[in-house]
């Protein structure tokens, strides 16, 4: 089948940082043909990666809603397909290829079954190229800053029939107005930044999500107001740098004013992902502390405990300057559960790094914490490092590493246990679906016994037993 490219993944444009950002409202009208084909079919997508991508597959069973698409599990009963990747890690990479390979056997079943790629992985040439010349099943390829364009280009492709690639890579824009629907009817996902400008010597976001650029407060605020109006009990405010939220902006708020006003909004619990430590201010903490429906609880990556490291990763603080923004977080906010962010097997990562990693952990006392082995990224200047940990030593420090943490991520349930805890139910456990399972306010998982039609609301539940990972409990009626 033809190749027509609309726009060319391109990294070196991507690491670009000299436009203006524009805000555009999004206006596409999908032809009377686009809607007749696909109405009362169904979309099955399967989201990698972070709370970015899951709030743009949102946009996009958004922008399917208004062509009479709805989602389904069953790859079997798809009209469309969409596989919405993440490039952070290898291994997320990996995943993604296994299940394009799969849907070899769906699209032979069903001729009619398009197949989309999009999301970060595709912002990087050398895997369109590469999906292209070995899976001639992949029919569309967009990247992040093209979620907006998935209907133009069904339109394109149900009348062309040919395959389609448009991934801007370009630093940016805001597109407002965008359709949404929402995964979970009690949380939400509300973006405040796209991408970031801190080019972590090992990471490719900066690449994939572009430049760093901030929503206008008035449409932030637009939309968690129509959240608590609907009745979410949870909104997270979301950003890859959300400290940096306003820098781009004139005369806008600062991030410590935005999550005020947001506060000011009545939603029950409100949340906010990812801090960058150095860009973290006081008036956050101030702001954290005055307001109940802020939960208390913060994840601050550090990523490396070595000075060392730090530097060679290109994070912009020492371990003493983190330990420190730490202590006046917790003098202000005492009970605050932190979670953080871990590499291990940096380029040139010693044991003896590693064991300051430790030391830093141990001293951050963090209640949880997402630890990751090192991979190299294409395009990033730590892929020009040699990767000389070797596997087996990446693997033997991760184990040590997640066996130091998990002293005090046990110490910290433990504490929990005979408190009363307020939580917002999920569902029914991952494990047993007998059993419903929720967050707490410091975001720890408890698992208890209780009704379906509890699921959305914010119950009490007194905890009676503490993992490491998770909390077992009983609802009490105060
Ligand atoms: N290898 C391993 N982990 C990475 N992360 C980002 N890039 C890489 C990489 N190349 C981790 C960081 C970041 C989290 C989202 O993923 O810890 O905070
Ligand atoms: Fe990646 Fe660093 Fe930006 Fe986080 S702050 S997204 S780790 S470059």
């Amino acid at each position: 089948m033809k190749v027509e490219y609309l726009n060319t993944p391109d990294m070196g444009k991507a690491r670009r940082r000299t436009s203006e950002v524009d805000t555009v409202d999004y206006s596409y009208v999908p032809s009377e043909d686009l809607k007749s084909r696909f109405v009362g079919k169904k979309v099955y997508v399967r989201t990698y990666g972070c709370q970015a991508n899951i709030r743009d597959e949102e946009t996009m069973l958004g922008l399917l809603s208004t062509i009479g698409v709805t989602p389904t599990e069953n790859k079997s009963e798809a009209e469309i397909a969409i596989l919405n990747t993440c490039a952070v890690r290898e291994n997320a990479e990996d995943k993604v290829y296994a299940e394009i390979g799969e849907f070899k056997h769906y699209k032979h079943k069903n001729k009619n079954l398009i197949l989309i790629l999009c999301g970060c992985m595709v912002e990087q040439k050398h895997i369109v190229d590469d999906v292209l010349a070995k899976f001639p099943h992949v029919d569309i390829f967009f990247g992040t800053h093209d979620v907006q364009d998935l209907l133009k280009l069904l339109d394109l492709y149900i009348h062309k029939k040919q395959r389609y690639i448009d991934v801007s890579s370009k630093e940016g824009s805001i597109i407002e107005n965008l359709p949404v629907k929402r995964l979970d009817n009690a949380k939400a996902f509300v973006n405040i930044t796209y991408g970031c400008d801190k080019f972590c010597t090992y990471c490719i976001v900066p690449y994939t999500r572009g430049k760093e650029r901030s929503r206008n407060a008035k449409d932030i605020l637009k939309e968690c107001r129509e959240l608590v109006k609907q009745g979410y009990q949870e909104i997270t405010l979301l950003g890859q740098n959300v400290d940096a939220y306003g820098k781009d902006l004139v005369g806008g708020l600062s991030f410590a004013e935005l999550l005020d006003e947001v506060a000011k909004l009545g939603i029950p619990r409100l949340r906010f992902l990812t801090s960058y430590p150095t860009d973290f201010k006081d008036e956050v903490i101030d702001v954290m502390a005055k307001h109940d429906n802020i939960m208390k609880y913060l994840h601050f990556p550090i990523q490396s405990g070595s000075d060392d490291i730090l530097k060679k990763m290109g994070r912009r603080y020492t371990s003493e300057q983190y330990l420190e923004i730490v202590r006046k977080i917790r003098e202000k906010i005492p009970n605050i559960a932190l979670s953080t962010d871990i590499i291990v097997g940096f380029p040139n990562e010693t044991y003896e790094d590693v064991q300051k990693t430790i030391d830093v952990a141990l001293k951050a006392d963090y209640s949880s914490a997402f630890t990751f082995i090192y991979s190299p990224r294409n395009g990033t200047p730590a892929a020009k490092l040699v990767d000389n940990v070797t596997n087996e030593e990446k693997v033997k420090r991760f184990k040590e590493l997640v066996k130091a943490l998990e002293v005090n991520f046990e110490k910290h349930a433990n504490e929990m246990v005979g408190t009363i805890q307020k939580v917002l139910v999920d569902g029914p456990s991952k494990k047993n679906k007998e059993i419903l399972s929720g967050y707490t306010e410091s975001n720890k998982v408890v698992n208890f016994k209780g009704s379906s039609d509890l699921i959305g609301k914010i119950i009490n539940v007194k905890i009676t037993e503490s993992h490491v990972y998770s909390l077992t409990g009983e609802i009490v009626n105060e």
